[in-house]
């Protein structure tokens, strides 16, 4: 293809470093889509002939299909995908093939079949994003009122309800799904045209393109076109936060899941046996989310190191493109639906949960709460009191509403048997109604906006 001012072929090992089609093939779609666009174009514009342009566009679809049933040949002296489906179509139609390379290079072809690439990516992962919203917003629902310990510094610290908790990893799954969605938004412009860096002087109309294949316009750089890949790294940069909050949410899960917590209770579906110990069960579904993420996190850093140091415009280091993206949309598409599923066939114990919320004296808070609010004690103060009433709690063996009278009202005159009596995790945690608290109202309320928005109300 680019043979003619070279006398000799390359190294068999040239010929393996340079070749992409291992991987690339995998834009077979894509490149054959930008092909027919292009040829189009080139036809409306008088560039080539109506006839060239029928006998290429024919034989576009035929090599479409012929790839659609046997696969993607892959040759490495063919180099990459566009060499592939250029070859065969020669081979198909004759010399008239030639003409369809006519105002385009591979770097602006490679740039546009990528971005189209990872838009149909951004699109798979929103429909999996939404699935796994619907089922949180669900099992959110049954629980609102099931109450468990919340945690700072993985101490007990005060109740919350586990559809409270269900519900914040909603809100950050939402959030993903948003910043996929920006993503889509900037990326939605086509690189088609610029040729390989200085753009075209044939008369192309770049608009005609770009609306072809679904973008809102061309790009405006000619440079830019072919030399950025900021999109895949919107795309890396959106995958890595899922994939971080898929680990958070996964790690709760192994925690949930141990004997001392015994939260959760995995289907055997989602875990796995030991081959030495047999009364085993370990998460490991979760687990590999969790170490999955990982290597997400790896393909964006990946993918910034090669770019960092290029020049302008195209270079071959940007074949190095393809790996980390696919190879993080595989992962993430792999994990998404894994935890999708945990959490749908999950069994909360929740009367685990609860006995738990009741410990480390979760509702100490709400006695200080109660001082300042009934006996007009300074928070600060109230603080120091019921931190000598824990104290006592603790040194008895006991629990703050078993906290024996005379012993309270030593510490403080204030104290009393009914509120003592009152500090229950039902108490505590319906008490918890400000604006995104885990009071059941509160969390009821979000749950029907959560539902809304995915019903798109
Ligand atoms: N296969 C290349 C890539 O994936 C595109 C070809 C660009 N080749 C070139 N000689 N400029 O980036």
């Amino acid at each position: 293809m680019w043979g003619g001012r070279f006398a000799e072929g390359p190294a068999a090992v040239m010929r393996e470093i340079n070749a992409s089609i291992p991987f690339d093939k995998r834009l077979w779609q894509q490149d054959i889509a930008g092909s027919r666009a292009h040829v189009a174009m080139l036809g409306q514009q008088g560039i080539l002939s109506s006839e060239d342009v029928a006998a290429i566009d024919a034989g576009l679809v035929q090599v479409e299909a012929e790839f659609a049933e046997q696969g993607v040949p892959v040759d490495l002296s063919l180099e990459d995908i566009h060499m592939t489906v250029e070859s065969r179509l020669a081979e198909l139609i004759g010399p008239v093939a030639g003409r369809l390379h006519t105002a385009r290079s591979r770097n602006d072809q490679v740039a546009t079949d990528f971005r189209l690439w990872v838009r149909d990516a951004i699109d798979q992962v929103d429909t999996q994003l939404e699935r796994l919203l619907r089922i949180l917003v669900d099992r959110a629902g049954e629980h609102v009122a099931s109450i468990m310990p919340g945690f700072t510094h993985l101490q007990v610290a005060q109740p919350v309800t586990l559809g409270h908790h269900l519900m914040a990893y909603f809100e950050m799954f939402n959030r993903d799904r948003s910043r996929f969605a920006d993503a889509r938004a900037r990326l939605n412009r086509c690189p088609l045209g610029a040729a390989a860096l200085a753009g075209t002087g044939f008369d192309t109309d770049r608009f005609v393109t770009a609306t072809m294949l679904g973008f809102d316009g061309p790009t405006d750089n000619s440079l830019d076109s072919v030399s950025d890949r900021d999109f895949a790294l919107d795309y890396l940069s959106a995958a890595s936060q899922c994939a971080l909050h898929l680990s958070r949410l996964a790690e709760e899960f192994v925690i949930w899941a141990s004997q001392p917590f015994g939260f959760v209770a995995l289907p055997d579906a989602y875990s796995t046996g030991s081959s030495i110990m047999p009364q085993k069960r370990n998460p490991d579904a979760a687990e590999l989310v969790r170490g999955h993420s990982g290597r997400i996190i790896g393909c964006f850093t990946s993918l910034m190191i090669t770019m960092k140091g290029l020049p302008l415009a195209y270079s071959k280091d940007m074949q190095d493109d393809k790996p980390p993206v696919f190879e993080a949309h595989d992962l993430l598409e792999l994990c998404l639906t894994a935890m999708t599923g945990m959490i749908e066939t999950a069994t909360f114990r929740t009367e685990r949960m609860r006995a738990a919320a009741a410990t480390g004296f979760s509702t100490a808070t709400d006695l200080a709460d109660w001082l300042v609010r009934e006996r007009n004690v300074p928070f600060r103060e109230a603080h120091h009191i019921v931190g000598a009433a824990v104290k006592a709690a603790e040194a008895e063996g006991c629990d703050l509403p078993d906290l024996p009278l005379a012993t309270a009202k030593a510490i403080d005159e204030r104290l009393d048997a009914e509120v003592l009596a009152a500090l229950t995790v039902e108490a505590s945690v319906a008490s918890r109604t400000s604006h995104g608290g885990t009071a059941p109202v509160r969390v009821s309320e979000r749950i029907d906006a959560a539902r809304a928005m995915l019903e798109g109300g």
